[in-house]
């Protein structure tokens, strides 16, 4: 399984992680690498088969402009079909989420969390245009 770990412009986070992963048992099949969600390497695309984000999309949304949009766009991109992208989100408006995932699978909405919900979406395996608004399960 390959899971990729963003962060933004500071490097030393990936210092700072990887001694974490030392201090919890040293896995050393984990690869870190650094870079802006909005603009995923193009060598990406499809690679990924699950995306855990805690923070990042909030951290986006607020920054304003259409980085939100941007970001949503490259994390799908780079999600292969079928796989899942797992955000704890708290501030970015539910109508807002559910335009940015308008085309994914909601396997769990998590609007009704305490502060921040966990949201879990499903790259659906075949392209398909919804035409509704997404139907969740808890
Ligand atoms: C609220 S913090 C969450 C950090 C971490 N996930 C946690 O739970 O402690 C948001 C993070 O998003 C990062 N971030 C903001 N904009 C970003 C971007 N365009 N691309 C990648 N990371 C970004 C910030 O550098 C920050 O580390």
């Amino acid at each position: 399984m390959f899971v990729p770990f963003f962060c933004f412009i500071k490097e030393h986070a990936i210092e700072r992680q990887q001694d974490l992963l030392y201090y919890y048992g040293g896995n050393h099949e984990i690869d870190l690498y650094q870079s802006d969600v909005r603009v995923l390497p193009e060598e990406w695309t499809g690679q990924f088969d699950a995306i855990l984000e805690k923070g990042l999309l909030d951290a986006v949304y607020l920054s304003g402009g259409n980085n939100a949009e941007q970001a949503a766009q490259s994390l799908v991109r780079t999600l292969r079909p079928g796989g899942v992208f797992i955000s704890v989100s708290g501030v970015v408006p539910e109508d807002q989420r559910k335009e940015l995932f308008k085309d994914m699978e909601w396997v769990r909405d998590g609007s009704k969390d305490l502060k921040a919900g966990c949201f879990i979406f499903r790259k659906p395996l075949q392209d398909s245009v919804k035409t509704s608004s997404p139907s969740c399960s808890h």
